[in-house]
């Protein structure tokens, strides 16, 4: 049932502040982390060298995004890797439990994280799975589990399960690093305040959806765009050309905002826009003089970031505009809900049929 909306997508777009509740309640008990939901309980964490999360599409991407806070709360050596490439290339993995590979999926059906997680088992790791449907396969193979607290998801385009794999990479890197003595309970009480601010503040950017709409109107007719960011915006970069490609078939691409000038600003022109996330963060000012860069010829920047600042509205064309947080992870997810809705409205303003993409399936049950 789709209710109030038009389409299943921009349902679960606007559930998203209810995933991160549900994630509050399911992960936590007393203002501490709950172990067990976390899977903690079943893992040795303190034998783990090295972790590999592995995943496809989407999944993949809330890896990356996780990815830098795993290490340094954990402080060994996380990779993040397509589950199609992972299950051939014979990965070098450390036996006797010392290797964590985490898989990822939605549904819990997609044959490449299957066997990558099939895979892993057969090399003496220690697995544990991030999936939204519980029994599913790839909950049954794996060691250790974690359900997602997205609920069903009926859109194609993940948006609402993304959400939810990166609270739940999140807080079980917390729950890992308190089990390893890293992370403190101070650590963890900070953590879950500030995450308890963060169904607001998706609401409020839910609130500017007309500015969005009215941005897409303006940019729907281009044939082909480029995404980009540093830090915890790349990998939203990359969800957020995904988002565009899956449901309007404009062509999109991502770049790391600095290896822009190391080939694709060879592309840049009038008819190519290039969607900049540049939150206030540390990284905001070198992600400014890419902005710049690409003025210089002739570029068109949609820029996302506090519309607030001046300096970064008055180099884009057009400014989308979305709250910072001093948490990377939690910047990335606020980043994540204006590309979706982007996303949604140029494919709406295309006539595309977003819940049904062409030659997409929901579940990837083959490779
Ligand atoms: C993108 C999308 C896909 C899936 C991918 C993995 O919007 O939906 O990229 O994320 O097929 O699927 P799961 O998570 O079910 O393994």
């Amino acid at each position: 049932d789709k209710g109030e909306f038009p389409h299943f997508m921009l349902k679960e777009i606007h559930e998203q502040p209810d995933v991160i509740r549900r994630a509050i309640q399911g992960y936590t008990s007393d203002n501490s982390l709950d172990l067990k939901k976390l899977g903690i309980e079943r893992l040795e964490v303190s034998k783990l060298e090295q972790i590999h999360i592995v995943a496809c599409g989407t999944a993949y991407i809330a890896g990356l995004v996780c990815r830098s806070f795993i290490e340094r709360t954990l402080q060994i050596p996380v990779n993040v890797e397509i589950a199609s490439e992972f299950r051939y290339r014979e990965p070098f993995l450390l036996g006797d439990r010392k290797t964590l590979v985490i898989v990822i999926s939605q549904s819990g059906e997609t044959a490449d994280t299957l066997a990558s997680l099939k895979y892993a088992a057969g090399h003496e790791c220690q697995t544990l799975s991030i999936c939204n449907v519980p029994f599913s396969s790839i909950v049954r193979h794996s060691q250790s589990s974690i359900l997602m607290t997205a609920g069903p998801e009926i859109g194609v385009a993940s948006t609402k399960a993304f959400i939810g794999q990166i609270l739940c990479l999140y807080l079980w890197s917390l729950a890992a690093g308190k089990e390893k003595g890293f992370t403190s309970i101070v650590e963890i009480d900070e953590a879950l305040a500030e995450l308890k601010q963060l169904p607001n503040q998706v609401a409020k950017v839910l609130e500017t959806k007309s500015d969005i709409e009215k941005i897409a109107a303006k940019y729907n007719g281009y044939k082909s765009f480029l995404f980009v960011g540093r830090g915890s915006s790349y990998p939203i970069a990359i969800e957020g050309a995904l988002k565009l490609k899956e449901i309007s078939y404009i062509h999109a691409e991502a770049y790391a905002a600095g290896e822009l000038k190391h080939g694709p600003i060879a592309l840049v022109d009038k008819d190519m826009p290039v969607l900049a996330i540049a939150p206030n963060d540390r990284y905001q000012e070198k992600t400014v003089s890419n902005i710049l860069e690409i003025r210089a010829r002739n570029g068109i920047i949609i820029g996302l970031g506090d519309s607030e600042n001046k300096h970064l509205a008055s180099v884009c064309d057009d400014l989308m505009s979305g709250p910072s947080s001093s948490n990377e992870v939690f910047q990335a997810l606020l980043s994540t809900i204006p590309l979706q809705l982007f996303s949604y409205y140029v494919a709406c303003q295309r006539g595309e049929d977003v819940d049904q993409p062409r030659n997409l399936a929901k579940s990837v049950t083959v490779e």
